[in-house]
Parts: structure tokens; sequence; C-alpha cells
């Protein structure tokens, strides 16, 4: 066996595996921290500090200091179990008052026969936040948007309570023979679509996600393919958005005749 000792720079299998080793972490070093940095096209760099600082993840400071807007108005309604405050019978008495302007189109007991959306038993946060959205011009609609462009905020908040007080009426449409289109149950995994029932209410809900059951698909249809098309932005987070431009028109119309047909 030879003398030499295993640990040392002069045994020459000893100073070959180490050097290669500190030659291949070099490598890397250099093409991770340096190379790869410099040559994606859209990380504008100073230089190599620069580079290694944005591989090691340390934050830069924003290009520019002024944060970007959109060119459009976003919904800027803050959702939280105060947000309607009181739905006493006061409450809802103005609202009854106030609500009779929206008859001819909403119908008398807030369920439309005219393929605007029924408000009877909608989720008091909805109908002010799309009311609020409506007056902000987050929302836009050339028929609904002047209704609520000189309603005060409490105006707003008594109307949403009086729709959430009428009881639902079963729909002229309800069908219970339309079967649930898979996307409403298991949504599309595939394509990021949950299921709509986990923010919609048949499995769970969210809070500011309207009850579709019996509003009329013409309605439905229209929504979706308004938020496919980036027509209808007042969404939070582009919650619908997201889901609409991934769906097919096939389901988009399956969904509006399934849930037109709901009570
Ligand atoms: C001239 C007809 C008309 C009148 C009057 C009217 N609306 Fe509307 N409303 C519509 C239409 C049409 C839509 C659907 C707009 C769309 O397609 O984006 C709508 C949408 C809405 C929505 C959104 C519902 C949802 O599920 O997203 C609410 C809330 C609403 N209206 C409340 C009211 C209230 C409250 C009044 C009375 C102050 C009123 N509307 C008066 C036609 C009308
Ligand atoms: C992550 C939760 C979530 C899921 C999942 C979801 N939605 Fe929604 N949806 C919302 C929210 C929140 C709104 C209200 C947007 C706003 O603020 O105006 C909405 C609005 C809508 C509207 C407009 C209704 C109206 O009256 O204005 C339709 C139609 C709709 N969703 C259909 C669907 C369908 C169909 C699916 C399944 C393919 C689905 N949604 C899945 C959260 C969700």
């Amino acid at each position: 066996m030879s003398e030499q000792k295993l640990f040392s720079f002069r045994n020459s299998w000893f100073s070959t595996s180490v050097g290669t080793t500190v030659a291949i972490a070099i490598a890397s070093a250099l093409a991770g921290l340096i190379w790869l940095p410099l040559a994606q096209p859209d990380l504008k760099l100073a230089g190599i500090w620069d580079a290694i600082c944005s591989a090691a993840g340390i934050p830069r400071a924003p290009v520019s200091a002024s944060v970007q807007q959109p060119d459009f108005k976003t919904s800027n309604v803050v959702l939280t179990p105060d947000t309607i405050g009181r739905k006493d019978a006061v409450s809802i008495g103005r609202g009854a008052t106030l609500a009779q302007r929206c008859a001819i189109c909403h119908g008398p007991q807030g369920v439309s026969d005219a393929n605007s959306p029924n408000l009877a038993g909608q989720f008091a946060e909805v109908t002010y936040k799309e009311l609020h959205d409506f007056k902000t011009g987050a929302r836009v609609n050339v028929v609904m948007s002047p209704f609520a462009a000189n309603m005060s905020d409490q105006d707003m908040k008594d109307v949403a309570a009086y729709y959430a007080y009428l009881p639902r009426v079963p729909s002229s449409k309800a069908d219970e023979k339309v079967p649930p289109p898979p996307i409403v149950v298991t949504g599309a995994p595939m394509r990021n679509i949950p299921p709509c029932g986990s923010c919609h209410g048949e499995l769970d809900y969210k809070a500011g996600s309207p009850w579709l059951g019996g509003q009329s698909a013409v309605y439905i249809k229209a929504q979706l393919q308004a938020f496919a098309a980036g027509a209808r932005r007042n969404d939070i987070s582009q919650q619908m958005r997201n889901i609409a431009r991934h769906m097919t028109a096939e389901e988009i119309d399956q969904v509006a005749r399934y849930y037109e047909a709901q009570p």
C-alpha cells in the first residue's frame, strides 16, 4: 500500500478531485449569478454587482417611484361584515321607496321579465358593491349607470338592504332536469378554473359573489362574455375575468342555461 497521505495536495487523486469540484463551483456561480441574469432580456441591470444582487433575490429599488396606474377605473369597494351596517326596518323601508324607480326594469318584486338582473334576495353586499361600481364608473352600462349616478352611499345601502330582504321567487324557467355542467361542480383544474359553486353558493360562498340561480341566461352569458373580453372589469383581483377568459363558448352557454333553470 502506498505510504502517501490521503488528504494531501501531493496526492494527485486528492488535488484533482478538489480542483475539479472548485472549478465546477466557480463556473456555476459565474453562470448563475452573472451570466444568466445578464441574459434576461427584460431585466435592466446596471452591472455585474446588480446582476449578483438580483440573482440572490435582493429586492431592487423600483425603477420609477410612481406606481403604474391602470388607464381605467377599478372598483374601490372594500367589503367587510360591517359594510352595509344596519339592515333594520327603517333602512329597508327607505330602500323600498327608493327602489320604486328601479321597478320598470328590475321588476316590482325585484324579479325582472326583461333580462335585467333579478335583485330580489340578492346579497346586500353584492347589490351595494355593484351600485357603487356603476356610480364610480368601474362598471359601465349605458342603461344602468345613470340610475346609480346620483345615489348617496346611504341610498345604495338602503336599496341593497331592501332587495336582500325581498324573498327570492322561484324562477319561471326553473327546471330541475337541467344537469349541472362539470365546470360548476368540479371546475377545470387544467385551465385554473375553480368550480363556480365554490364562490357562488352551491358548494361554498365567498363574499361579493352574486347569487346566480334564476338569473336570465341572456344576462349571465352577456356578463361572462364581457368579463372574457375585458369590457367588464370591476371584479376585484380579476377573479371573474381570469375564469371567463379560459371558458369555451359552449361552457358559457351551458352555465347560462343551468343557472337560469335554478330556483
Ligand atoms: C332602464 C332600466 C333600469 C333601471 C330603471 C334600473 N336598472 Fe339596474 N340594471 C339594468 C340593467 C340592464 C342591468 C345590467 C347591466 C349590465 O348588463 O351590466 C342592471 C344592473 C343592476 C345591478 C347589478 C346586478 C348584478 O347582479 O350585478 C344592480 C345592483 C342594479 N341594476 C340596481 C338598480 C337599482 C337599485 C335601480 C334603481 C335605483 C336600478 N338598478 C334601475 C337596468 C336598469
Ligand atoms: C373565486 C371565486 C369565484 C369563482 C370560482 C367564480 N366566480 Fe363568478 N363571480 C365572483 C365574484 C366575486 C363576482 C362579482 C364580481 C364583481 O365584483 O362585480 C362574480 C360575478 C359573476 C357573474 C356576474 C353576475 C352578476 O350578477 O353581476 C357571473 C355571471 C359569474 N360570476 C359566473 C361564474 C361562473 C359561470 C363561474 C364558474 C365557471 C364562476 N362565476 C366562478 C367570484 C367567483
